[in-house]
């Protein structure tokens, strides 16, 4: 167990980030850090660069910035890599995905046209609704890894980052469980020379970053990192690992409205959520395969706030259903609508509508920072496997075998902001609040 105010090492030079997918959430997301080095906008939603952090009682009055509390990577030492199946520079791909107004991609353009992707490791079974000709070859899924192995040795001698950290930005992949190939490293990597199709590219990526040193995250609710055989491989390598899919809009609205009206013991019958979205990530989740996976992930949430069976009579007959439509004229401007059926005393029932007119990438962007910087922390403090103080960004959070996800967000960053002050050796804040009225 990492120990209360354990060793950090510290953030000298500068820190690679390996994007996989350079798509709508990738591109917002080095055109946000590259404005912000410009001053042209701030870094909004960012925890990590706006947030504070309470040490010691609230008469204390130590209220520091996060990234002046914890040694963190600095923004200016960013460098960004990236993987698509698609040629285009990060520049073509940002125009393509049209998340940002014209003026903010040229006054960025520059910047954003020099990150070329590399080939990529692609399988069409796994998504079946794109396909794009910047795609490696090789005589099996090994030989892949090596060559993933080979780029990032080669992103690490061209750019000369002094670490590196990966997330998956890439599209949902199709749903597949857990089995026998997926159990052990000895079966994982035997299963890479048969070129096992139960392996899919998202875990070919993640062996190769673990295997070259460097943690890894998981932006989609592709299962990847939720196999023992790459759980197995991050704590030989004493590597962090988290996920898993980027917790945004609809998913942080529920888990925001959820513990509230838990709190006010208030049932739920019924939670229905519709979404109509036009970018490639709905194009992609238009494969009944990909939104299975999805799917997945956003049921699970509810289930686990509610805890019917400890609250049978609030939450016992609750149904939740989830759907999401691809309607290109929206874009990447997601609506997010969700009916609820409430009932309060004596079991009268009332409704809330919720319309989420939001913007995906740029709710996504904010996270893949906060991910990267508190994964090569987490790198730098020597903590292995699985980083359930991560939970706050994802929206099916990973944790150690038999325990339940912790989903409300408050929780959640409660949870991240104790890690924070254990790491430093600081108390932690339980809220009890007694002593100031003795
Ligand atoms: N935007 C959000 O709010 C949000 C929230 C949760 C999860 N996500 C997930 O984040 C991911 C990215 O979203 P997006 O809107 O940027 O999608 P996008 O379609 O714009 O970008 C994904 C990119 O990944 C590329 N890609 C697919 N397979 C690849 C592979 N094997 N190797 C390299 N590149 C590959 C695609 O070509 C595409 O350019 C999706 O899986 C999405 O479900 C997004």
């Amino acid at each position: 167990m990492i120990e209360k105010g354990t060793k950090i090492q510290p953030a000298e030079g500068k820190l690679g980030i390996l994007l996989v997918g350079l798509g709508a959430v990738s591109t917002t997301f080095i055109a946000g850090v590259e404005a912000a080095k410009l001053k042209r906008s701030k870094l909004i939603g960012s925890l990590t660069q706006m947030g504070h952090i309470r040490l010691g009682k609230r008469t204390d009055k130590k209220n520091p910035l996060i990234k002046d509390f914890v040694p963190l990577a600095k923004v200016e030492d960013l460098v960004f890599g990236a993987w698509d199946i698609f040629p285009d520079n990060a520049y073509e791909a940002a125009a393509k995905a049209q998340v940002l107004k014209y003026e903010d991609l040229e006054a960025l353009k520059p910047a954003l046209e020099k990150i070329k992707p590399m080939t990529a490791v692609f399988d069409q079974a796994y998504i079946k609704n794109i396909s794009g000709p910047n795609v490696k070859t090789g005589k099996n899924k090994l030989d892949l890894a090596q060559q993933l192995i080979a780029d990032i040795e080669n992103f690490k001698k061209t750019t000369g980052v002094n670490r590196m950290v990966m997330i998956w930005c890439g599209s949902t992949e199709a749903f597949i469980q857990n089995s026998e190939v997926h159990l052990n490293l000895a079966a994982f990597e035997k299963g890479l020379e048969a070129s096992d199709a139960r392996i899919a590219p998202s875990m070919i990526y993640a062996y190769a970053a673990l295997k070259s040193g460097v943690g890894y995250c998981n932006g989609a609710p592709n299962l990847t990192v939720d196999v023992p055989a790459i759980q197995q491989l991050a704590l030989e390598k004493k590597l962090p690992i988290s996920g898993k899919d980027f917790k945004t809009g609809q998913t942080l609205m529920k888990t925001v409205l959820a513990p509230g009206l838990k709190a006010r013991m208030l049932g739920i019958d019924g939670w229905f959520s519709a979404n109509i979205l036009g970018n490639r990530d709905g194009e992609v989740l238009d494969d009944p395969d990909s939104f299975k996976t999805k799917e997945e992930s956003k049921l699970s949430v509810l289930e686990t706030l509610l805890q019917p069976d400890q609250y049978p009579d609030l939450y016992g007959n609750l149904y939740h259903k989830v759907r999401i439509h691809y309607y290109p004229p929206r874009g990447d401007n997601k609506e997010g609508w969700d009916n609820i059926d409430i009932f309060g005393w004596m079991g009268y029932k009332m409704q809330i509508k919720l319309d989420f007119l939001c913007r995906d990438s740029i709710l996504a962007a904010p996270l893949v920072l906060d991910l990267v910087l508190f994964t090569d922390l987490a790198q730098r403090a020597g903590m292995k496997g699985i980083q359930e103080w991560l939970s706050f960004y994802y929206k099916s959070p990973m944790v150690a075998e038999g325990l339940y996800p912790e989903h409300n967000l408050f929780i959640q960053e409660m949870k991240l902001k104790n890690t924070l002050r254990y790491l430093m050796g600081e108390d932690q804040i339980t809220h009890l609040g007694i002593e100031y009225y003795e």
